[in-house]
């Protein structure tokens, strides 16, 4: 899992340089996590010194509180058909920028708004480079809670190791995402990431998977 206090002077790095991207008047996606959240962090910087006016969306729950607390506007995001720029960070990237996200069980919006953003710039620390996707963090997919049983079967035939996350404190029982479903954490060798995250989204119960191959970045801004 996710250590999200690690490598914070990186993170912070990579996120004010990504909040250097953002010029008045846009419309901007807002990522999930403890890189997203320095991005965040810096733009409402950004917003209170130099009067930008800005209409962001967010990707999670946590991080609509977070923007909020740094003086951003958050909007719906059924109100755009489309989105200027958005910055996220990511578990994993390898060298044709395909990502595994999803370490704060936010994933499936966070590829809905990234898919709408003309500009989508990942974020992250050296420890998320990877030279084969899967190599260190299990892709997480999120099912509806009934389909927990024959999702992870069928993970299983896919060639992978499924569990079901648990949360760690504050509650007991499994983690429950924005959308009210569950999360199955999938250790994968992974040859194709574009054909897994399809295999994967193809199997009933599945609402998405942590898989970023079809959706892409644009830009990588990766700390050395
Ligand atoms: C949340 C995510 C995060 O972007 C990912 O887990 C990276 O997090 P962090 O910046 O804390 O390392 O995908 O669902």
């Amino acid at each position: 899992m996710k250590d999200a206090s690690a490598n914070q002077e990186q993170k912070r790095a990579v996120a004010v340089r990504a909040a250097a991207l953002v010029v008045g008047g846009q419309t901007v996606g807002l990522g999930t996590g403890s890189t997203a959240a320095f991005f965040i962090e810096d733009l409402g910087r950004r917003v209170r010194e130099e009067r930008l006016s800005l209409k962001c969306v967010v990707t999670s729950f946590s991080s609509s509180v977070l923007a909020r607390d740094h003086g951003l506007s958050v909007f719906p995001l059924d109100d755009f058909d489309a989105l200027d720029i958005s910055v996220d960070g990511a578990d994993e990237i390898d060298s044709s920028m395909c990502l595994i996200k999803g370490g704060g069980a936010a994933h499936t919006r966070e590829k809905l708004v990234h898919a709408m953003s003309k500009r989508f710039v990942v974020i992250a620390d050296a420890s998320k480079r990877v030279s084969k996707l899967g190599e260190k963090f299990p892709v997480p997919v999120e099912c509806i809670p009934p389909a927990v049983r024959f999702v992870e079967r069928k993970l299983r035939e896919l060639g992978g190791k499924p569990s079901v996350r648990f949360a760690k404190g504050g509650k007991d029982g499994p983690i429950v995402t924005d959308n009210g479903n569950l999360i199955i954490d999938v250790l994968l060798d992974m040859n194709s990431p574009e054909k897994m995250e399809r295999e994967i989204n193809s199997i009933p119960g599945v609402l998405d998977n942590g898989i970023f191959a079809i959706t892409k970045p644009s830009e990588a801004f990766i700390a050395e």
